[in-house]
């Protein structure tokens, strides 16, 4: 095997496509954005990651990465596109359909074809082998067709792909076994071997464990709010049982994977899947629940001036893809009484619809600020620069991040904690 073709150049594809190149694969990365392709064929790239644009320089100059508006014949392919869900939360599959569809032209008998891409269960079966058959292969024979799902952190890509764990699930015992062979050569973590159903509900399963997990430590924070309880140190104490791991409460649940994925087992098997959904729907509760308590914090107040602080959905990055603050940040701006103001030091003016702020803007005679994010720079803040600045020195700290207590000169309310209120 040398030569693989890797459809779709984003934060997965790009770095597979690397990697792959660099451990000695003739690699064809293909994209529809034409703008990706001819940057990459020069050596540059797109995309935010540690270490990328070296790794894809070099690969490029050796002449073993280069990229394509087409794909061409090879011995593996990989699709690594979008999947997001529709507005009904289900999921849109049609990027993978589209690529397995551009594909099959270039498609021989013994090659290998890999779904990187996350992907409802059954979409090998039901999906993707569909297209092959119809276009006169066996499926279970002619090709090896499986699904290997990504579970890299941002920021860790290049290493992650080659450390973790990778499992492989193939249509049939062979195609598992080829698809892994493809990985072989650049994965130095464990290779786990089984059909692609399994594959597809393990990689769905592990973001659903954190979203129901998340949804509890939001349960318990809604819970210890009504019975004057502080919840961060019950799941401090609880956290002491050695087979316990109670979450942390928070302001929602958001990315295009904590938040996605369980709505693709809710379609499946909406009458089993109760506490998935259920659960997705206590996190989606979480940004209404925090402006029930903005508003409960300024009552007294006829047109308080509210600066909210974070706009991703986790600390330290720039991505606000179905980030709960957004929509924390939307309503609140519809809201007359309020007058908002917006802070992240991580998020470019041209990312969001609603004007930024510097700290200083934000913090200028507000009745409260709120911690959406946990950016280290909220976790130190200067305690004087607010006090001197706001109207009236009060925090709403949704993430537990900032380690502020309420003192003579501040009032500090948690989610999870509200006993102050
Ligand atoms: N980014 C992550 O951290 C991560 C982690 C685990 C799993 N995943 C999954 O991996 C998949 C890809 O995610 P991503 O973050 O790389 O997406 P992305 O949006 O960064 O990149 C996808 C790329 O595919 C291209 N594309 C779309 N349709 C195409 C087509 N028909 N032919 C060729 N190119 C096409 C787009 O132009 C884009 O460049 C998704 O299913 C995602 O859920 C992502």
């Amino acid at each position: 095997m040398q030569k693989i073709c890797i459809i779709g150049l984003g934060y997965i594809g790009l770095p597979t496509a690397a990697v792959f190149a660099r451990a000695g694969y003739d690699v064809v990365g293909v994209d529809v954005n034409e703008k990706v392709v001819e940057l990459l064929n020069k050596g540059e790239i797109i995309i935010e990651e540690t270490g990328l644009p070296e790794v894809v320089k070099e690969a490029v100059e050796s002449g073993k990465l280069r990229a394509s508006l087409e794909p061409e014949a090879a011995d593996a392919f990989i699709i690594a596109v979008p999947t997001p869900v529709h507005e009904d939360h289900s999921a849109n599959v049609d990027y993978v359909v589209s690529a397995a569809q551009k594909i099959v032209p270039h498609v021989k008998k013994g090659d290998v074809v890999i779904v990187e891409s996350t992907i409802p269960p059954r979409t090998i079966d039901d999906i993707v082998a569909p297209i092959f058959r119809e276009a006169g292969f066996d499926p279970e024979q002619d090709i090896h067709l499986a699904h290997c799902p990504e579970r890299v952190l941002p920021g860790r890509i290049l290493i992650e792909l080659v450390e973790n764990a990778r499992i492989v699930g193939g249509l049939t015992p062979a195609a598992a076994q080829k698809a892994a062979d493809v990985y072989r050569r650049v994965v130095t973590g464990d290779i786990l071997v089984t059909e692609a159903v399994t594959a597809e509900m393990s990689k769905l399963m592990e973001n659903t464990f954190r979203d129901v997990n998340i949804a509890l430590a939001n349960e318990l924070a809604k819970i210890c709010a009504e019975l004057g309880v502080d919840a961060h140190k019950v799941i401090e104490l609880a956290n002491r049982h050695p087979r316990v791991n109670l979450h942390q409460p928070g302001p929602g649940v958001g990315g295009h994977c904590l938040a996605v994925d369980p709505y693709f087992i809710v379609e499946k098997a909406p009458a089993a899947a109760q506490m998935i959904k259920l659960s997705r729907d206590i996190n989606n509760s979480m940004p209404d629940y925090v402006i029930d308590q903005i508003i409960r914090m300024t009552s007294d107040i006829e047109r308080p001036s509210v600066a909210l602080f974070g706009l991703t959905y986790k600390g330290n990055i720039d991505d606000v893809r179905e980030s709960p603050a957004i929509e924390i940040v939307e309503k609140m701006i519809e809201n007359p009484r309020f007058n908002v103001r917006v802070h992240d030091p991580h998020v470019r003016t041209e990312q969001v619809s609603f004007p930024l702020s510097s700290f200083e803007e934000a913090v200028e005679s507000a009745h409260l600020v709120v911690i959406l994010a946990d950016h280290n720079e909220f976790k130190s803040l200067d305690v004087s620069k607010l006090t001197n600045s706001m109207a009236r020195p009060v925090i709403f700290d949704t993430k537990n991040c900032t380690g502020l207590e309420s003192g003579s000169s501040l009032t500090v309310h948690k989610i999870g904690d509200l006993r102050g209120l």
